[in-house]
Order: structure tokens, then C-alpha cells, then sequence
């Protein structure tokens, strides 16, 4: 039976995935975003487009007044590590209370079911590896913090009003749409795989590899990718499960590949090597973050077909290729003809 979903982060990297899927599976979509690193472009046209910004209640408000949701995705935080450092404030005031206000317009509007993109920064360094659900949580980040006080929101909103909810851990996401019509177009753009082909294809400056010296086996972080079609899954199965009680899943392989090993694939399947160099070990930064991701296997049979490390590069270098300023000339084309 079809649903009826709002999105909200619906134009960004993975909420632009997520529509898709959504709409593929026959679903009625919503899009709520104020395109602050999303773009109107990546919304696939089927979808209903809702301009606005989380801070708004009001603009919140218009979007649930007239249409019952059967659930709501947020993707919508402000998500770059390295600047919540810098603007710790800034990150731990607006995540919790952009999520506070949608998890109040959630509840006044009779919405039942939310899930929410949170993340593996809440490990901060773990002692463990693989990490499951259970392992301690120890920020490395403002970010991570951030994401954790919205979690603990999200418990106080089952305990006292009952809405369920799923906090889905992610690791990293990376790859693009297998139909190469969406990808990863972010400003600025800090995740390794997008980074390491714009090097490869001369878009920008040799690679900076941080830390060489790592006790991992070359030296260099390991870091655990899946493919943004499999995180869709894992979005639509937590909807799913969140009928019958509040869920908090770990999304990720369950095995690490290193920075050196990701630029020796950039090379191989680009046919042009990566240019790198050498730089300092950032603060903060894990050797090692690898996902157990057991219990979503196991409860919901999560079976993630796209994550190969050569997938993940496949599909993104078709998008960087085909797009190679992202979604920039669609959008200009677009106010064209409008
Ligand atoms: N990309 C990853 O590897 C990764 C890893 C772990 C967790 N996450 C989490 O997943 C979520 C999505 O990540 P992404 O890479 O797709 O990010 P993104 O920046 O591409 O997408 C975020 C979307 O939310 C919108 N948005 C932001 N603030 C808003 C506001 N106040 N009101 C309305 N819309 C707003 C943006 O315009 C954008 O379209 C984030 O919450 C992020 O923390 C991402």
C-alpha cells in the first residue's frame, strides 16, 4: 500500500537518494528543504517541493497542515565535522532545536513514525571494532554531540508521547545513484571518494592524506563506506520496523578500507593515478571506524547489494564525469526555461 512520507533534507545527497527510492516503491513524497547545501535539481519532479527552513515554525506548520504523513525522514542538520569545531555553539544550538521544532510539529500533527539520519561520530574513538549499537558513546565532534542530544530528544519524545522513532548511525555514505541521474554534489566538498577522483581528474589540487602513521596496516585511517542505494534500504526498512517500537541501528559493512587503499582504487578505475600528498594527522580523527551492522541484518534482513568499494567508486565517477559541476548547470537550465 502506497504511504505517504515528508522529507525533510530532501534536495541533499542522501535525502535526494532517498526520494527516489521512496517514489520508485510507489510512495507519496513531500520534500521539506531550504536549500542551504541541497539542490532543486536533485528533487525528483514527482515529488512535492516544500521551500522552507527548519528554523520556521511556521513554514513547518504549513507543510503538515491539510496532509496526513505516514512517517517523516530528517536528513536536515548541518553535518560538517571540521566546522563544528570551530562553531561549536553554532551546531550544538541549531541541530537540537531545528529537530526539537520538527519533532513538536510531529506531535501536534499526529505523525507516528520518524527516522533519523544520525552517525557514527557519536563513537568518537571507540576501543572496539567492529562498533555496535551498545559500544559507549563519546563524541569526537560538536557534530557528534549535536546528533547524540537529538537522539536523547527523540527517546524523550517516545517515552512521554509515543512517537516511534528509528536513529540510524551511518558511516560513511558514498557512491551515487546507479542510474547516474544523482549524486554527491556538496560545497564544500570534505568526503575522501568525491575528493579523490575530482584529484584524479585534475578538478582540483593533489589529495592531502592526513596521518601516515597510523598503527593500521599502511599507515592511513580505515574507514567503513556504503553505497547510498543501500542506506535508502536501510531507511525504508527502519520505517518499517518503527510500527512496532523505537529502533537505534548501526549502518556500515562491517569491514574498513584505507585512505591508501581508496586512492589506489580511485587510480585503478579512473586510469589516472590520484595525485596526494603527505599532511599532519587531524585532531580527532579515529584510525579505525568499522560498523557492526548485526542487529539490522538480523531484525529486518538489510542486504546491502551496492557497497563493493569498486561499486561505490564506479558510480561516482560516472556522476562526477557526466555532472562535472554537480547539478549546477540543470539548476541554470532550469530558471531558463521557468
Ligand atoms: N554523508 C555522509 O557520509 C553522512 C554520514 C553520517 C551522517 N550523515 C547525516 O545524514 C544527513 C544527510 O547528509 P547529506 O550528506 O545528504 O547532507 P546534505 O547537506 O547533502 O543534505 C542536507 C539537506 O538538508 C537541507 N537542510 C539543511 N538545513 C536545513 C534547514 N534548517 N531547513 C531545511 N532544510 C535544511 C539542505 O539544504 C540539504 O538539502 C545529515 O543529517 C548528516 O548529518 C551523513
Amino acid at each position: 500500500m502506497a504511504n505517504r512520507y515528508l522529507v525533510v533534507g530532501g534536495a541533499g545527497f542522501i535525502g535526494s537518494h532517498l526520494v527516489a527510492g521512496l517514489i520508485a516503491r510507489g510512495d507519496e513524497v513531500v520534500v521539506f528543504d531550504n536549500l542551504q547545501t541541497g539542490h532543486r535539481a536533485a528533487i525528483d519532479a514527482r515529488a512535492h517541493f516544500h521551500h522552507g527552513d527548519l528554523a520556521d515554525p511556521m513554514a513547518l506548520h504549513a507543510v503538515f497542515t491539510g496532509r496526513r504523513f505516514d512517517g517523516v525522514f530528517h536528513l536536515a542538520d548541518l553535518s560538517l565535522v571540521g566546522e563544528s569545531m570551530q562553531s561549536p555553539m553554532r551546531y550544538l544550538t541549531i541541530n537540537p532545536s531545528n529537530a526539537g521544532r520538527l519533532i513538536d510539529a510531529c506531535l501536534r500533527h499526529g505523525v507516528q513514525r520518524l527516522v533519523y539520519s544520525s552517525t557514527a561520530n557519536l563513537f568518537g574513538t571507540a576501543d572496539t571494532s567492529p562498533i555496535g549499537e551498545d559500544a559507549p558513546i563519546a563524541p569526537a565532534s560538536a557534530y557528534g554531540e549535536s546528533k547524540f542530544a537529538v537522539e536523547r530528544m527523540l527517546l524523550w519524545a517516545e517515552r512521554v508521547h509515543q512517537l516511534h522513532s528509528a536513529c540510524l548511525r551511518f558511516f560513511n555514505a558514498a557512491g551515487c545513484d546507479p542510474g547516474g541521474r544523482l549524486g554527491e554534489a556538496h560545497f564544500p566538498e570534505t568526503h575522501l571518494i568525491p575528493l579523490a577522483i575530482d584529484a584524479a581528474l585534475g578538478r582540483r589540487p593533489p589529495l592531502a592524506v592526513f596521518g601516515t602513521d597510523y598503527s593500521t596496516p599502511d599507515g592511513t585511517c580505515l574507514r567503513d563506506y556504503v553505497h547510498v542505494t543501500d542506506l535508502v534500504a536501510a531507511h525504508v526498512l527502519a520505517m518499517q520496523r518503527i510500527a512496532i517500537g523505537s529502533v537505534r541501528y548501526n549502518i556500515g559493512m562491517g569491514r574498513g578500507h584505507s585512505v591508501r587503499e581508496v586512492i589506489d582504487a580511485v587510480s585503478r578505475i579512473a586510469g589516472r593515478r590520484v595525485p596526494v600528498i603527505a599532511a599532519d594527522r587531524r585532531p580527532g580523527d579515529p584510525p579505525i571506524l568499522i560498523a557492526s551492522a548485526d542487529r539490522i541484518i538480523h531484525e529486518m534482513g538489510w542486504n546491502p547489494a551496492y557497497s563493493t568499494l569498486d561499486d561505490i567508486i564506479e558510480t561516482a565517477l560516472i556522476w562526477r564525469r557526466n555532472h562535472p559541476d554537480g547539478y549546477a548547470n540543470t539548476a541554470m537550465q532550469q530558471r531558463q526555461t521557468a
